[in-house]
């Protein structure tokens, strides 16, 4: 036959399919999220995320320390917090004394070319379970921003870099930003979970930090699966209120919200490959029922042809690996 366009001729061999690859994965692409938690020694894993281990702050460092020899260089941190600690304001999310802001200085100070990205919502120090302040059942949105101020505040002068608002709170990126200024902290960045869904995959994430909801769910604050255009409004505003990074999360379910704001926002686009998309994978793989290393490849590969070019994804050890391979 004679066939003018073969697209099959730009398939042929390694050599050129290699060349003619639109999208390249790089171990810079990523950021890994870490769970820390009290205690010396300690590291248990999260029995629905195999391979993912809360760390008590010595073993985290050495965790660091390896994934800084594969190449990984920002690090987003979360706490599991004992239920004693936590109250109705979350309180222990500022103390400057408590296991977070202290592992923040003492990661910075042990690899000061680290970056290490911080997260910003009540969860899990609240008593409830939940992103913000709780009166009378409802989540209240001002009287939240004073908490989650102070909670950026004290990451900022333990040496935070990035700190990412996952909260959902109208008007936070702005409030976030203005306190920083304020504090002198000009260059610490925001990364704004601008489009973050109240999504299912979530789950494994919850038993992590044994932080769910005591009651009711997170859709007051967290989006609704079924919206799109939505998602402009809370880009645009975090856009308008000074975040230098917008997040989608989750990420593999809502690939075209990421080519969404990659298409109409000119700051760089992140996406958070959640803990669920992290829990199925490895399940199936568990079972044998999918060849887990080729499927969190194609998965990152997606996230980030679809306009991420930032992937937050506890995958990030094990594709740094498979890339540096
Ligand atoms: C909460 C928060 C969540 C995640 C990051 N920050 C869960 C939630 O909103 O309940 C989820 C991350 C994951 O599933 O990997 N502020």
């Amino acid at each position: 036959m004679n066939l003018i366009r073969r697209p099959r001729r730009n398939r042929q061999s390694a050599v050129i399919r290699d060349m003619v690859q639109e999208t390249r994965l790089s171990v810079t692409d990523f950021i890994l999220p870490v769970f820390i938690t009290e205690g010396q020694n300690v590291r248990s894993e999260v029995s629905s995320m195999p391979g993912i281990y809360r760390y008590s702050l010595d073993l985290l460092l050495n965790e660091i320390e390896e994934c800084v020899d594969l190449g990984l260089k920002t690090f987003d941190l979360f706490p599991n917090i004992a239920e004693s600690k936590k109250d109705k304001y979350a309180t222990e999310s500022y103390n400057p004394n408590g296991l977070y802001i202290q592992a923040i200085g003492a990661i910075k100070a042990r690899f000061p070319d680290v970056m290490i990205m911080t997260d910003v919502a009540m969860d899990p120090y609240s008593s409830d379970g939940h992103d913000g302040i709780v009166e009378n059942g409802k989540i209240v949105n001002d009287p939240t921003l004073e908490v989650l101020g102070k909670m950026a505040l004290a990451q900022a002068q333990a040496g935070a870099n990035i700190v990412g608002p996952s909260d959902m709170m109208d008007g936070r990126v702005g409030y976030l930003r203005q306190v920083l200024d304020e504090g002198g902290f000009h260059d610490v960045a925001i990364m704004s979970y601008a489009a973050k869904y109240a999504s299912a995959f979530y789950g494994p994430f919850r038993d992590a930090l044994e932080s769910a909801p005591k009651f009711g769910d997170k859709k007051t604050y967290q989006m609704n699966p079924a919206n799109s255009r939505e998602a402009l409004i809370e880009a645009q505003l975090d856009y308008e209120e000074g975040a230098d990074f917008l997040m989608v999360k989750p990420a593999l379910a809502y690939l075209d919200i990421i080519k969404l704001l990659n298409d109409n926002f000119h700051l760089p686009i992140a996406a958070y490959n959640v803990s669920g998309e992290y829990a199925m994978i490895k399940a199936a793989a568990q079972n044998g029922w999918l060849d887990g290393e080729r499927a969190m490849m194609e998965s990152l590969m997606a996230i980030k042809r679809a306009g991420a070019n930032v992937i937050l994804t506890y995958f990030a050890k094990e594709a740094a690996r498979v890339l540096n391979s």
